[in-house]
């Protein structure tokens, strides 16, 4: 496999490629929207897609088409619903998909919320209006809503993994015990999938079970919620091979993409900010970097 990492505008790297391109070629990072840039990409060529879409009125990422802004829930989850297709088209037959989506509570007719100077997308200047037949004060249920979604949408929905973190934010709340979980949901495109259970395995070399413990870890320079590497790298083992693409249609600062090549698997990913590209280019540009000098 070539290891240069090939970063580029959508247009550009379309334009490029023009006479063709295979996924498992260089790892590449795209910038642009994610089902734009799914759409053009070659049926069954990625193993798998390990990602973290932005969460549903709880993140303002700076840039026209993001994710998670939509007016309504029913909005972002048919917009969701839309990525994932792409994502699926793009899957071999035997592919998986682990997404991680968090959980967020009804604004309660609050319109706005106040920066926060460790984490600066957290500051919004609209709020949605309280999802029809939620009550202020309502836990969503993003994700299982999401996950309903996906299956009505032909997906297999194989596993609901809990992602406990044991050093989570604290909250100020007295009515509720404090949020310390999100999930990381298993889909397959089909009945039958790559999933190598000896791969990794749990305490006394018992099959992994569904509760994982895994410290966040804030990367440096980005200003949002990133990947904990040890969170993505039971995914890569699990459910790729050496040389197996890797997908992260939001791929922020670059976790999936350094994850995977740090294991000899191949990456492409698409990111709509800018400047979250420069970000994710230098992190995984250092695996590549340490992986040819490995070679
Ligand atoms: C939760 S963050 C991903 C973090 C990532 N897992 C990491 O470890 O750094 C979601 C990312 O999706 C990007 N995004 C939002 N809308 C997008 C779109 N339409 N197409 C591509 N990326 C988008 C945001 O800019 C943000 O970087």
């Amino acid at each position: 496999m070539a290891q240069r990492l090939k970063i580029a505008t959508a247009a550009a790297f379309f334009k490029r490629a023009r006479g063709g391109f295979d996924l498992a070629g260089s790892p590449a990072l795209v910038q642009g929207d994610s089902s734009k840039v799914l759409a053009r990409l070659p049926p069954g060529s990625a193993q798998c897609c390990i990602t973290s879409p932005p969460y549903w009125s709880l993140r303002d990422y700076g840039i026209a088409g993001q994710v998670g802004l939509e007016a309504s829930l029913d909005a972002y989850l048919a917009k969701l619903v839309t990525v994932f297709d792409g994502v699926r088209r793009v899957l071999k037959s035997d592919g998986t998909l682990w997404l991680n989506i968090g959980d967020s509570y009804t604004s309660g007719g609050r319109t706005w919320r106040a920066p926060d100077k460790k984490n600066p997308v957290r500051a919004m200047s609209v709020r949605p209006p309280t999802p029809q037949g939620l009550k202020p004060k309502d836990l969503v249920g993003v994700p299982w809503r999401l996950a309903f979604a996906l299956q009505a949408a032909g997906w297999y929905l194989r596993a609901d993994v809990v992602w406990n973190k044991p050093n989570c934010q604290p909250e100020s709340v007295k009515d509720r015990p404090t949020r310390s979980h999100e999930y990381l949901f298993l889909f397959s495109k089909s009945e039958q999938y790559l999933y190598q259970a000896d791969a990794v395995r749990g305490p006394n070399a018992r099959n992994l079970r569904t509760v994982w413990d895994v410290h966040t870890q804030p990367y440096r320079d980005a200003h949002f919620a990133t990947f904990p590497p040890a969170l993505v790298e039971p995914c890569v083992q699990l459910c790729t091979r050496e040389g197996d693409v890797v997908l992260d249609p939001f791929t922020g600062s670059g976790t999936t993409g350094a994850v995977a090549l740090q294991h000899g698997r191949g990456f492409f990913g698409v990111e709509l900010n800018p400047a979250y590209v420069k970000l994710a280019a230098r992190r995984i540009g250092e695996a590549v970097k340490k992986r040819r000098l490995a070679a």
